[in-house]
């Protein structure tokens, strides 16, 4: 050993610790541009994985939007319904959240690369964007069931595609979570918008009249 370095070891707390301080400030091409596959042995073309990834993409930025769209709804809700709908809201939103990871994980395993960040979801979803402002109950959950309506009919579509292509994973995702969750939260949510009365039933006009009492009619 030099005797100089001998000597700076000893002398310099520092030296000897280089190789465990982290490297910062590091950039580098990617290595999978956007839209490119990387072909994985799952037994299908590259050209069906493309066309799936590309479908499955839409999907995932409006389902993302509608998650987004559910979490705003849990936090600006107001009235009478405060309490019930911000749980429920916050559900769908967890659950719509499960389907942004299916989703994307599904396009990965294509060989693909999923969508991720916010500027790329704005540019790409066909949800319309909302006020920043708060909305009454009844417009929050009318914008929720354009959005699943929305979301429900793309997925019906691109799942017959992914079928005519042979791409039965892409096609069950689809069916067995994209379809059925939207479907079943759009029933939980439609009751909401129905217009029955909280207390008194909404009687005929011949029922209305209080019934005459029998002591009251024998006088
Ligand atoms: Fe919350």
């Amino acid at each position: 050993m030099p005797k100089d370095s001998k000597l700076n070891s000893k002398s310099d707390p520092q030296a000897g610790s280089d190789r465990s301080r982290p490297i910062l400030h590091q950039h580098a091409h990617e290595i999978q541009p956007y839209g490119k596959i990387a072909k994985l042995s799952i037994a299908l073309d590259e050209s069906v994985c493309a066309e799936s990834a590309e479908n499955l993409n839409q999907v995932l930025a409006d389902t993302i939007s509608l998650r987004d769209l559910y979490k705003k709804h849990h936090w600006q809700e107001a009235g009478h319904t405060f309490y019930q709908l911000h749980l429920l809201f916050d559900k769908h939103y967890e659950e719509q959240n499960e389907l942004v990871d299916t989703i994307a994980e599904r396009i990965q395993s294509l060989g693909a690369i999923s969508l991720a960040m916010a500027a790329d979801v704005a540019e790409t979803t066909i949800i319309p964007r909302p006020p920043r402002g708060r909305e009454e109950v009844p417009v929050q959950i009318s914008r929720l069931l354009e959005a699943h309506e929305m979301v429900l009919k793309e997925a019906r579509t691109m799942a017959k595609q992914a079928a005519d292509s042979g791409d039965d994973g892409t096609n069950d995702l689809l069916v067995s979570d994209v379809i059925r969750t939207n479907e079943l939260q759009v029933w939980f949510i439609s009751e909401h918008l129905v217009d029955v009365p909280l207390v008194r039933a909404d009687a005929p006009a011949s029922e209305k009249e209080a019934p005459k009492s029998k002591s009251a009619g024998a006088r």
